[in-house]
């Protein structure tokens, strides 16, 4: 029996997902996956027909490994294609937690540093989540500042998840000679304990197929061991891609999360 949404009471409406009180249970949700994609907070939008139903598949297989691995998530189930069960967030935590091995993107613009420069031990980077304001970095001292003032001791949990995370998902994509190059992750309080929230599709990352068979990733710059043209991550759309082939490389992402059941 298919789930109808319509007479159920929605808790919140963002860019790529609906948040519905689920009856059955109160300390959870259902998390329903929309077609729509978004870029530079918001402003460019458009609609793939079927993302929805592939972007479910990758957040459903990547958070079931997690769970497998024992990393605390919000995720619970997936009872049919486009929702999936989680937890009930108790609060939100307004930031987006970022994590890279290799620099690319917005880590550009800050210090004049190379693309490809690789980053060991890996680098995790707090932005406070707001569009108007493009999401800005939050300095480490005032992190520390944070912590020592206050006692919070949920950034120090946050970055330690979000390393073990991508330790995780670095290692499977490897797997299918995949470099996971950076992500970003959001996080809330549930029964108040920092617990991993919300979504990891293809808009959480970039990903940068490799570039021969037997890269040498061990250098300072691996720029010339990736082929960051063949990305399969949402910077297609980001840089202009038709929506084709954002979906496509979507649905490849999909694919190779699917394969993640089989490790270890
Ligand atoms: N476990 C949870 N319980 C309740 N709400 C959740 C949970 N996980 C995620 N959410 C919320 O679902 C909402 C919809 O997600 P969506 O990603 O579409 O929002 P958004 O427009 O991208 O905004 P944001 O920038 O906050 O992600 C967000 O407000 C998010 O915080
Ligand atoms: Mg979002």
């Amino acid at each position: 029996m298919s789930l109808n949404f319509d007479t159920m009471k929605k808790v919140i409406e963002g860019k790529t997902k609906i948040i519905y009180e689920n009856p059955a249970a109160a300390h959870t949700v259902y998390m329903v996956f929309k077609d729509d994609i978004t870029a530079g907070d918001g402003l460019k939008h458009d609609l793939i027909e079927g993302k929805s139903g592939i972007d479910w598949l990758t957040n459903k297989n990547i958070f079931e490994y997690l769970n497998r691995k024992g990393v605390r998530t919000h995720y619970i189930s997936s009872p049919q294609e486009k929702v999936s069960i989680v937890k009930r967030l108790d609060r939100k935590i307004n930031l987006e937690v970022v994590t890279r091995r290799v620099a690319a993107g917005s880590i550009l613009k800050w210090g004049n540093i190379a693309e490809g420069t690789r980053f060991d031990p890996l680098i995790t980077q707090f932005h406070y989540k707001d569009d108007p304001l493009h999401d800005p970095m939050l300095d480490d001292e005032y992190i520390e500042f944070i912590i020592q003032s206050k006692g919070s001791h949920e950034y120090q949990q946050m970055r330690d998840i979000n390393v073990q995370v991508f330790m995780i998902l670095e290692k499977a994509f490897a797997h299918h000679h995949i470099q996971l190059v950076d992500f970003k992750l959001e996080y809330g309080l549930i029964d108040g304990v920092v617990t991993l929230i919300d979504e990891i599709t293809g808009g959480s990352f970039r990903l940068w197929p490799y570039a021969k068979k037997e890269p040498n990733l061990n250098q300072q710059n691996v720029l010339a061991e990736l082929d960051p043209k063949g990305r399969l991550d949402k910077d297609t759309y980001r840089m202009g891609g038709d929506l084709a082939s954002v979906k496509s490389k979507f649905q490849i992402i999909a694919e190779i999360t699917s394969g993640f059941r089989d490790l270890a």
